[in-house]
């Protein structure tokens, strides 16, 4: 019984190889080949759709429920006026910091924010040392170091002053692809709090 299986799955691979090798002959035009329909070299015939950016100031929107577990929110409200981002000005935290978030019913922004995960890396002598290991001697590369120690902060870690890299604002479009994917959560408050840093070394410790 075993035998006759893999045959027939070796079987159906010749066939679908076969089929594979025949319609890779035919002729595919470029027009056809990804979700552009158009010329492929001119940006002529291009009409990107740029969206609906939502108009609801921050206060009046409905959060969005998480992508996953821990994944970073979207920015339900309107960010007019409140991009670019910089260093020195950055109007986000002006409701989000964990001291004036309450008042505004803004979510605080998390721990694991003013948390620095990287390994603490100086140059001394010519040598690069990481968290203490000298890299080439003692240690290959940094990820030979398993997990940096994590460092609490009094103030927002500043490798993450850029908050719009990784929260966006929403908009309506008609995408070209479906997302189809459904989250699974652990547990249900899961959709609405990230809880990052208590989890942070699951599997791993
Ligand atoms: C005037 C106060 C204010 C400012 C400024 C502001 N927000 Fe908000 N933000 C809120 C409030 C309030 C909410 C909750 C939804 C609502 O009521 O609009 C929120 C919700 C969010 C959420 C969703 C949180 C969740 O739990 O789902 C994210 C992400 C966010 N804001 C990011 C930002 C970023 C990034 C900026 C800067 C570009 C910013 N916000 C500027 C008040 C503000
Ligand atoms: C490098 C990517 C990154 C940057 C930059 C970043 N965040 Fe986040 N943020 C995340 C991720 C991932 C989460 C969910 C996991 C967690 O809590 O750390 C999150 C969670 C949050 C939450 C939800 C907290 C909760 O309890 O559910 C808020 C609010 C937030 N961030 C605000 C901000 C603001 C404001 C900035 C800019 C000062 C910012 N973030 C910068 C990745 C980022």
């Amino acid at each position: 019984m075993k035998m006759k299986k893999s045959w027939v799955g070796l079987l159906s691979l010749i066939a679908i190889t076969a089929v594979g090798c025949a319609s890779a002959t035919g002729t595919v035009s470029e027009e056809s080949l990804g979700l552009r329909k158009t010329n492929l070299y001119t940006e002529d015939n291009t009409k990107p759709d740029e969206g609906k950016y939502t108009t609801v100031a921050p206060g009046k929107a409905k959060t969005f429920d998480r992508a996953f577990e821990n994944a970073p929110p979207m920015i339900p409200h309107s960010v007019k006026g409140l991009l670019p981002i910089t260093k020195a000005n950055n109007a986000c935290l002006g409701c989000h910091m964990p001291e004036v978030a309450p008042s505004v019913k803004a979510t605080p922004i998390p721990p694991t924010h003013f948390t620095d995960f990287r390994p603490k890396t100086v140059m001394k002598g010519g040598e690069v040392i990481k968290e203490g290991k000298v890299l080439g001697r003692d240690i290959g590369n940094t990820s030979d170091i398993k997990l940096a120690k994590a460092k609490k902060l009094h103030t927002l870690y500043q490798g993450r002053f850029n908050c719009t890299q990784c929260h966006a604002p929403q908009a309506q479009i008609a995408p070209v692809v479906n997302n189809t994917f459904q989250p699974e959560f652990r547990k249900p408050d899961e959709k609405k709090r990230s809880n990052l840093l208590d989890v942070m070394n699951e599997g791993v410790d």
